[in-house]
């Protein structure tokens, strides 16, 4: 196996990135070679999506051709995890004979043994070959998270740059797997099981060393990020360290926390991160649930200099009707209520969102209600999706797919003209601010092409003109995207992971742009 080259494709989510990171993390130690192109390798892994079909599809397509390839006699190994592993279940194999080994996202741990059986024997059987939680998914809900072996992937990630193969500049730790919300729409409860959290101690550990191999921004992750509560001497200990935590459900957030219990919040984590772990210069989180969330959590961001004013928070829709449908478990006017909360603790917050158009019985007036919703409150920017329907969700059974297709297509096209608007507004009330801004990456400006060019000679004028300008591009603690030139005498390149100081001086619905006033460190966050 040593040496055995691996090549590794992800789609979807910020959550299946991270499970790639800690998969490429775990093959490399146990001897395999990551490569960065499939022609190279000898096992071909997906780490697959399921929330819509369209990323589905894609991968069914990339399934197909390594099908191709192997049909015309190379010896391949292909692996499908992620979500639509667990999703499809062992039906995949009957369906497309060129798996081999499939695992679903609560058993990545698991994986070098499959890979492992699959390699040594053609006729592994199907039990050496393929990891799902199954039913399990959701039944571990009444279990000890204490058999959560997946616990060990978390806790055995490389820290080593050259190995997770990522800059480290950024970093994403996982505080919470699974989902107990059950939106109508989404696979998610099942296909990633129910919420689990993980100890206090771990993910401070954990933030700890990746600020030790040089990340300045952490990026925790949850579906439901601040339903976050670790309940101490609940869980039992395994060999001294307590033990990841089935969430509480919902009704927990209602109550007050009973006297004599010690729990961990959300707020408390953040806390803890903020003031254990100050070589973290930013500190963020994905996803929030928009019910649900504490003053406490803002009152802890308001305090917290290193702690970003950042809000991913979807609404999803504008209408009550739809988001009744949707069993959101919030109106619209509490969403207000929400935001309108944010901005009073954190004037200088960003707030982003995911929105979904094209929902079953969803009426021009609902859709309006959305677009009102787009226009009166201030989302830097929104995801916007055309619903699909998921097996396994409870909206494909319940209610008929009945938005027609292009009305999907066309109210999708009319929000983004409308988020578009709002990210210009939102945008431009920036211009004239200093802002920290942490550098990623260097790219070429090509000057504009002649006016009338043809697409021929549109394509040959980028390819033979030299760029007008090298430029940086950043993101500010609350994510504003920003484009600014390298200062004088320096290398755009060796800016890459630098926070610099930047003046605001124009802004578009998708950037800023600035000046960079000092190359300096950011220490807190003053004007974002
Ligand atoms: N159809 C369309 N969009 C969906 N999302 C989740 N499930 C679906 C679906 N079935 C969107 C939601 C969620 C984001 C991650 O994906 O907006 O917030
Ligand atoms: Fe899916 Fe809703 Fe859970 Fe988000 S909160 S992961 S949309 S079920």
């Amino acid at each position: 196996m040593i040496g055995t080259p691996v090549y590794l494709e992800t789609f979807g989510c910020q959550m299946n990135e991270l499970d790639s990171e800690l998969v490429r993390g775990q093959l490399t130690r146990v001897g395999y070679r990551m490569v960065e192109q499939p022609e190279d390798a000898q096992v071909i892994l997906f780490n697959t999506c399921s929330v819509r079909e369209h990323a589905e599809s894609k991968a069914y397509s990339r399934i197909g051709l390594i099908g191709m390839r192997k049909a015309a006699g190379e010896k391949l190994l292909l692996g499908v995890i992620g979500c639509m592993a667990e999703r499809d279940g062992v039906d995949m194999l009957r369906r497309f004979p060129q798996v081999d080994v499939m695992c679903g996202p609560g058993e990545l741990d698991r994986l070098p043994a499959l890979l492992d059986a699959a390699r040594r024997s053609e006729a592994a059987s199907q039990a050496e070959r393929v990891a799902l939680a199954g039913n399990r998914t959701r039944r571990s809900a009444v279990l000890s998270a204490v058999q959560d072996d997946l616990e060990t992937l978390d806790l055995s990630r490389a820290f080593d740059p050259a190995i997770a193969g990522r800059l480290r500049h950024t970093a994403q730790v996982r505080i919470t797997r699974g989902c107990n919300k059950f939106c109508t729409y989404c696979v998610v409860p099942n296909t990633r099981g129910a919420e689990v959290h993980r100890p206090p101690d771990s993910v401070v550990d954990e933030c700890r060393q990746l600020a030790d191999a040089g990340a300045i921004e952490v990026t925790l992750l949850g579906q439901t990020v601040n339903h976050y509560r670790y309940e101490h001497g609940a869980a039992i200990t395994v060999q001294g360290r307590e033990a990841p935590q089935v969430g509480p459900g919902l009704a927990a957030f209602r109550k007050a926390i009973p006297a004599g219990s010690r729990v961990t919040t959300f707020a408390r984590l953040l806390q803890r991160i903020h003031d254990e772990v100050p070589a973290i210069q930013r500190l963020r989180f994905v996803t929030s649930y928009p019910r649900d969330f504490g003053r406490d959590v803002l009152e802890v961001m308001r305090d917290c200099p290193r702690i970003c004013r950042y809000l991913h928070a979807p609404a999803q829709s504008g209408s009550d009707r739809i988001l009744g449908f949707m069993n959101r478990g919030y109106t619209r006017g509490q969403y207000e209520a929400f935001v309108a909360s944010v901005f009073e603790i954190l004037p200088d917050a960003t707030l982003a969102g995911d929105m979904i158009v094209g929902f079953p019985g969803e009426t021009d007036a609902d859709f309006e209600a959305t677009c009102d919703l787009v226009r009166s409150l201030p989302f830097k920017n929104n995801f916007i999706f055309k619903y699909s329907p998921r097996p396994g969700t409870t909206a494909i059974t319940r209610f008929p797919d009945d938005v027609p297709e292009e009305v999907k297509r066309w109210r999708n096209n009319q929000l983004l003209a409308v988020q578009t608007q709002t990210s210009e507004r939102v945008h431009a009330a920036w211009v004239g601010r200093t802002v920290p801004v942490l550098i990623e990456e260097v790219f070429a400006e090509m000057p504009a092409p002649p006016h009338q060019a043809s697409r021929v000679e549109l394509k040959w004028n980028n390819r033979l003109a030299t760029p007008t300008r090298r430029a940086m591009r950043g993101h500010t603690p609350g994510d504003l995207i920003v484009a600014l030139d390298a200062p004088p005498n320096m290398q755009a390149e060796s800016m890459i992971g630098r926070v610099v100081q930047v003046r605001l001086e124009s802004a578009s619905a998708l950037l800023l742009n600035g000046k960079c006033i000092q190359t300096g460190a950011e220490t807190v966050q003053t004007a974002d």
